[in-house]
């Protein structure tokens, strides 16, 4: 039996290596994380138990709680009322792709995907069978997606278009102009959009009043979306792996909800109350409110980073999410990423992700830090790199030409 190639997931992979072993872990895309304790700390209701001990651990609601599904559905009704029903609960937003990609996508489809991502995005459609191809943000457009690019992408057998906003790793943002002309190219052509929104609502560079904001897909007038999300980024709680899909067709997400069947069952139900609590009227504002600050205050400080050594960083400041992509080159040739993130992490505990390795061969010498770790680790991090800027860095290899 030919057994269907599945490519290394090569950020998971690198993440796995060294997070645990590194000293300084500049590199996580998640908010610095908390514990239960933090949590309540946070919240105005510090009467409620966050987990109920005499619950029965039945596998609980199969689509997730009501009360998680109803918190949820009324984040997405700014605009225009959600149904609980059309909000499935899923073990982090990693399962919430695969559950909507395992349940839409088959051989004979085409799938566009922005690019650069998380590889999940684009070769999960690929070993399930269907074609991809990548609409690319590009670094000389402060990553910003063309639609007339776009276009030309289209086939006749597209099925969907997979966005992911804001954007990993660049901390870009798909601006509202942007999505309101896709969502005409999806109407016209009748495409399935896809939003992997795990990112939102961590917008430490724009404000809700600029016109450039991005709404939730969910909140554009059409149908056929679908949004990721998850508690592990803007949340910091990625400890209790609840992630959800979210849309308004009920005939997508039945189609989610059976294919979920396969996988799933349900979620933990401990881990179904802790989101609830996290994301309640109580706790949801204390907790997006101090994430913020710490991705406002952290930027700060990498910006510096980034000015004192212009002579070798550039970057397009990310605007929202937890990470930065930096490009580093010595006299306008980019540095290779891989040896550089090697030997900084052997040479000093810093933990950095290399572009080339874990995003595409064509992002060499780029570097991704996750600058939503605690600020002493940001700090003390930044240091180590800074020393190691004076000493190891000159010797380190350029990339190698194609
Ligand atoms: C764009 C994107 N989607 C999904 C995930 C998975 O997140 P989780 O399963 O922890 O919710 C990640 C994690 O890095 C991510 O960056």
């Amino acid at each position: 039996m030919a057994l269907a190639k599945v490519e290394p997931f090569a950020v998971e992979q690198w993440m796995d290596k060294y997070e645990t072993r590194a000293k300084y872990n500049i590199a996580e895309t998640c908010v610095a994380s908390i514990s239960l304790d933090d949590l309540k700390e946070l919240s105005e209701d510090k009467i409620s138990e966050i987990w109920s001990p005499s619950t029965k651990l039945t596998y609980g609601a199969i689509r997730g709680s009501e009360k998680l599904r109803s918190t949820l559905a009324n984040l997405y009704s700014a605009k225009k009322p959600l149904d609980a029903e059309k909000v499935l609960i899923t073990q982090g937003a990693i399962a919430a792709n695969m559950t909507v990609l395992y349940g839409l996508v088959g051989k004979g489809d085409h799938v566009i995907c922005h690019y650069p991502t998380y590889q999940q995005l684009y070769e999960v459609p690929k070993t399930l069978g269907a074609e991809v191809d990548l609409w690319r943000a590009r670094a000389e457009r402060k990553w910003q997606l063309n639609i007339e690019e776009l276009k030309g992408l289209i086939r006749p057998n597209t099925k969907m278009i997979i966005i992911n906003n804001p954007q990993n790793p660049t901390g870009a943002i798909i601006p509202k102009a942007m999505l309101d002309s896709l969502i005409e190219i999806a109407e016209e052509h009748n495409l399935i959009i896809m939003a992997d929104e795990v990112y939102r609502p961590l917008f430490h560079s724009i404000s809700p009043g600029s016109s450039d904001f991005p709404p939730s897909v969910l909140s554009l007038p059409y149908t056929k979306v679908i949004a990721t999300g998850s508690l592990s980024k803007a949340y910091s709680l990625a400890g209790i792996r609840v992630g959800w899909i979210a849309s308004r067709s009920s005939e997508l997400i039945e189609a989610c909800a059976q294919a979920r069947d396969y996988t799933t069952i349900s979620v933990s139900q401990l881990d179904d109350q802790i989101a609830a609590y996290a994301l309640s009227q109580s706790c949801i504002h204390g907790l997006l409110g101090r994430n913020i600050k710490l991705a406002q205050q952290n930027l700060l400080t990498l910006d510096n980073f980034v000015e004192n050594f212009r002579w070798t960083c550039e970057w397009v400041k990310p605007v929202a999410g937890t990470t930065a992509f930096i490009k580093f080159s010595k006299m306008g040739q980019e540095i290779d990423d891989v040896v550089f993130c090697e030997k900084l992490i052997e040479d000093t505990g810093v933990m950095l992700c290399p572009g080339s390795r874990c995003f595409g061969e064509e992002f060499k010498g780029y570097v991704r830090f996750g600058f939503c770790c605690e600020t002493n680790v940001l700090d003390e991090g930044l240091e180590k790199l800074r020393g190691f800027m004076k000493k190891g860095y000159q010797t380190l290899p350029l990339a190698q030409e194609e």
